[in-house]
């Protein structure tokens, strides 16, 4: 397929394959470097991310910025998405058929970017892209290959605003992370 972005942007703003969309205020597509090296996939919008239609902007967001600047990233370096685009009513994890049925649009994304990194933020990203059986809490800051691409996963920001007892080994997780951009990009640094 010769695919572009504002293809990709107008086939998944027309998508109604679950009943998300019947819910949502705004789509939450994706947002940063559209050739980005490393690629960071949450789970799916909150309230805060489906009012403004942007990934990662409400408290997850703020603490996700920090976490970008201790490894010398932001926003511009990264491109930025969720597993799925449009926000599950009460922020519930969303269900098996309604990541299937968005899993088109965040497969092009990455075709799109070819990142080399790809970072899970918590389970939910982890189980879609790395594997369905992944552990968050013994497999975190473990890199496997996947289609050519390294990817890790580490826990979501929400996951680390509830418990910052788990806070110490994210940040170990993102030492590794940037170690492994200095070893496999070329542009980001
Ligand atoms: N949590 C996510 O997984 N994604 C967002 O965009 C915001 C919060």
């Amino acid at each position: 397929m010769n695919d572009t972005w504002d293809k990709l942007k107008n086939d998944c703003a027309a998508c109604r394959r679950c009943t998300l969309g019947d819910t949502r205020r705004n789509l939450v597509f994706g947002v940063g470097n559209e050739r980005a090296e490393v690629m960071l996939i949450g789970e799916g919008p909150g309230e805060q991310e489906d009012i403004q239609g942007l990934p990662f902007v409400g408290p997850a967001g703020k603490l996700l910025d920090d976490m970008l600047t201790m490894i010398d990233l932001d926003r511009t370096k990264v491109y930025i998405a969720n597993i799925v685009k449009c926000r599950p009513p009460g922020n519930r994890d969303p269900q098996e058929q309604e990541q299937a049925a968005c899993r088109e649009w965040l497969s092009r994304q990455i075709a799109l970017a070819d990142p080399k990194i790809i970072v899970c933020l918590g389970r939910i990203a982890a189980k879609a892209l790395i594997d369905e059986n992944f552990r968050i809490t013994r497999e975190h800051g473990k890199f496997y290959d996947i289609s050519g691409r390294r990817c890790v996963a580490t826990y979501h920001p929400s996951a680390l605003l509830r418990d910052i007892s788990k806070r110490p080994e994210a940040f170990a997780d993102l030492r590794l992370i940037r170690k492994e951009i200095r070893a496999v990009c070329d542009r980001t640094y």
